[in-house]
């Protein structure tokens, strides 16, 4: 019988990474797919699992794992997981902060530019043939340089957005539940949310989700954009009302929104906020590049065997739980 800690690893990961927790651990490969039932009755013996936002690890999960020790999510984001129920009972949550933030700050910058420059409007412009056929064009777009951008959550993904946005001479605003900035963040001036809201002409949505974050952006928010504003969200779908954002769009109170990520995602075939002229809509692809990912998966093996070796996980969610 292996003495080794029960790992289970529910994501798709490298052979060098397996070999690296099989040297430690009795490791053990769950299908991502596996259903929350049948997945509760197979994490009986779990100390680690290796896990991405999709499982909901709540109080029902814990439950199910009673000698776990540590949760390792291959995300920066961890809002399927009761971080207050981990602690309790004294399981270590980590995740991938700093790995994505490039990653995300160049989608957000896309963004930004395909909504300004109206870039897919034009693509398909030229691909439905309206050029070769002389047809009139998409709208003309508008600069960047000179319009104010108004970042809600300035943490690492934030700060580098500004640093970015900055240096193609945009006036930058920060928002955030704490006063004060990280001292090596870039110089911007800070605002009340509903100050930000009224004065950027691009709002971008950098925080994290939880109880206190929900539908921060609603319908009296969107009323205190300007018309010719845009939103743009590559956090999280939760940060918005989902419904008060397509109402908004469709009476044209915001110019458009450039959304990552959605409430429910996949959304439902029916749901109309991705058909919306005035929208573009991704598959939540922030840090959807092959190096990103790959630091991503490294940092969470990595975070893994820390917790189960006994020594400090380079980056917990909750470290008062490592004492
Ligand atoms: C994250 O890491 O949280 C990204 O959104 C991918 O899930």
């Amino acid at each position: 019988m292996s003495t080794k800690p029960r790992v289970y690893v529910i994501v798709a990961i490298e052979d060098d990474l397996k070999e690296q927790i099989s040297a430690a651990c009795d490791v053990r490969y769950i299908a991502p797919s596996t259903a929350r039932d049948e997945l509760h009755a197979i994490i009986h013996d779990a100390e680690g699992i290796l896990l991405t936002p999709r499982v909901r690890a709540d109080a029902a999960f814990f439950d199910a794992a009673p000698k776990l020790k540590v949760i390792s999510t291959t995300s920066v984001g961890y809002d399927p997981f009761d971080i207050p129920e981990a602690t309790k009972r004294g399981v270590a949550v980590c995740h991938t902060p700093g790995v994505l933030t490039a990653a995300v700050a160049n989608l957000t910058l896309a963004l930004i530019f395909n909504v300004s420059l109206r870039l897919l409007d034009n693509e398909a412009f030229v691909r439905s043939s309206g050029w070769a056929r002389r047809e009139k064009p998409p709208a003309l777009g508008h600069d960047i340089q000179g319009k104010t951008l108004g970042v809600v959550g300035y943490g690492r993904i934030g700060q580098e957005v500004t640093r970015r946005m900055q240096a193609l001479g945009m006036k930058t605003l920060w928002y955030d539940v704490f006063a004060t900035a990280h001292p090596d963040a870039p110089k911007s001036e800070r605002r009340s949310l509903d100050e930000l809201l009224a004065e950027s002409d691009f709002v971008s949505l950098h925080t994290n989700l939880d109880a206190s974050s929900r539908h921060l952006i609603g319908a009296a928010e969107l009323a205190r954009m300007k018309p010719t504003a845009y939103l743009i969200n590559t956090a999280r779908g939760g940060l918005v009302d989902q419904k008060a954002l397509t109402k908004a769009l469709q009476n044209k109170v915001i110019a458009g929104a450039a959304l990552d990520v959605l409430d429910i995602e996949p959304p439902a075939v029916d749901d109309p906020i991705y058909t919306l002229p005035n929208v573009l809509c991704f598959p939540h692809i922030g840090s959807a590049t092959e190096e990103t990912r790959r630091a991503m998966r490294e940092l969470a093996v990595e975070n893994l065997l820390a917790v189960l070796a006994g020594k400090r996980p380079p980056a917990p969610v909750n470290p008062e739980v490592l004492t």
